[in-house]
Formats: structure tokens, sequence, C-alpha cells
């Protein structure tokens, strides 16, 4: 199916529609981001990365019964998706310690968190995407009761199924953030799942393989993106 025109510009993905009203195609660029798009650069083959990632991680959960937006690969950087009506919240879920939650609550980094924590955050760079509680989601109606349930039930189905998947390849999970939409009224997994919006740590030397390297200046971010593809066998070029 053929790109049209571009419908949405995101911090790192452009959106653009197709022939058919219910498939977009998502164009994963170069661009990395941090600090709700204070820090922006160009990073050689991460959206081929990313795109690719993307499509894996997808395909697994979807073959765990989640239902995800993805439809096929296009190409290199290009995907075909489901065109979902997206709810504006993020659903997080923490393993460990890491980012916000430390500075939030005073959490020593790699605190292991047992039960995991769940936080929803509203999508708004405007506002540094501020957490929010389901009483906001009600108040403002960004999302219908039984929406708000599904959400968080399929983002803890999420980490069931990724942990294992990590730990399989030598590293944890620490935390990620999921967006979720309606397609045909169903809750939908949208947006993507890449080392841009998951921490993920080597198991044994704790390294950090995700997008940290970047918004901490470590250095050898894509290297690191493509030791993580590697590691579960997702074939790059
Ligand atoms: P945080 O520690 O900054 O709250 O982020 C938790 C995880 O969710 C981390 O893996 C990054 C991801 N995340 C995003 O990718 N985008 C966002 O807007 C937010 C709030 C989190
Ligand atoms: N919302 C943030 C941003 O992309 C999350 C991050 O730092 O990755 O700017």
């Amino acid at each position: 199916m053929e790109k049209q025109t571009e419908l949405y510009r995101g911090k790192a993905k452009t959106v653009y529609t197709t022939e058919d009203p219910n498939r977009l195609v998502l164009h994963f660029r170069n661009d990395t981001s941090a600090f709700d798009g204070e820090k922006i650069e160009q990073l050689d083959r991460k959206g081929m990365i990313n795109n690719k990632f993307n499509h894996f991680i997808m395909s697994k959960l979807e073959q765990a019964g989640i239902p995800t937006q993805v439809e096929a690969l296009l190409s290199d950087t290009d995907s075909l998706v489901k065109k979902l009506e997206m709810i504006p919240v993020e659903c997080v879920v923490r393993n460990i310690a890491a980012g916000s939650i430390c500075r939030r609550l005073g959490v020593e980094e790699g605190q292991v968190l047992n039960p995991p924590t769940f936080e929803f955050f509203l999508k708004n760079d405007a506002l540094h995407d501020p957490m929010i509680n389901e009483s906001h989601i009600r108040t403002f109606g960004w999302a219908e009761e039984r929406d708000i349930e599904q959400m968080k039930a399929l983002t803890f189905k999420v980490n069931d199924v990724l942990k294992a998947l990590f730990d399989e390849a030598g590293m944890l999970l620490v935390d990620y953030k999921l967006e979720f939409g309606l397609f045909e009224g169903k809750i939908t997994l949208g947006d993507e799942i890449t080392p841009d919006g998951c921490r993920l740590w080597d198991k044994e030397t704790r390294k950090k393989m995700d997008k940290d390297r970047f918004r901490q200046g470590l250095g050898n971010v894509v290297e690191a993106y493509e030791e993580v593809a590697a590691r579960l066998g997702i074939t790059l070029d």
C-alpha cells in the first residue's frame, strides 16, 4: 500500500494516509528526541532499526493474543498499521526503578519494584507529560471506564510476554511506555515498542541499552540498539 499525504509528524515518526481510510503508514525517522523534544539529534540507521524492532515485538505480542495495530512491514523504515482513534494517555509499567520515579519518589535507581508499578501520564509535550490518575481520565473523558481497565490489563500482559522475551536474550526490561487506541471500538496497542520508549539493561552488567544512552550522553546509542536487536535474533540488513 502506497503512502499518500502526511497526516501527522511526531518527534520520531511521520504518519501518512493510504488509499484505505482504515490503514496508515508509519515512517520511522532517524530523529531521536529527549526531554519532550528539547534535545533532538539524527542518529544514522535508527529509523530502520526501530521499524524492524517494533514489527518484531508487535508480532510477538499478537501471537500472545494482544491486539496491536501492526499489519505489515513495508520497507526498511515503513510499516502498515491500522488507523486507531488514539487515547491521549501513556501507560507505564516499571519492574525496576529508573528515570522519573527516582526523581519523584526519591527511590534509588536499580531498586526492584515488586509488584511492578503502573502509572498513567497525559500525552502532552507542552505540559511535559504530567502524571495523571484514573479519576482525571474519567473527569476529562480521555477514555471510557471499560477502556481504562483494558489498558491496564493489556499493559501488564505485555509485561509478562516481554520480560520473558528479554530475559531469554540476557536483558532486564526495566520499564516501558505503551499507547492505546480504538479500532472498530476495540482497544488496540498503537504507537511503537522500541528502545526509544523502554529501558533495557544487560542482565549481568546492568549496562544501559536504550534511549537513556542518548538522554544521558553515554554514546554508542545505535550500537546498543543493534546489540539488543541481535540478541533477539532480529535481522537488520
Ligand atoms: P520516565 O521514567 O521518564 O517516566 O519514563 C518511563 C518509561 O516510559 C521510559 O522507558 C521512557 C518511557 N516514556 C516515553 O517513552 N515517553 C514518555 O512520554 C514517557 C512519559 C515515558
Ligand atoms: N516524552 C519524552 C520525550 O520524548 C520521553 C523521552 O524522554 O523519551 O521527549
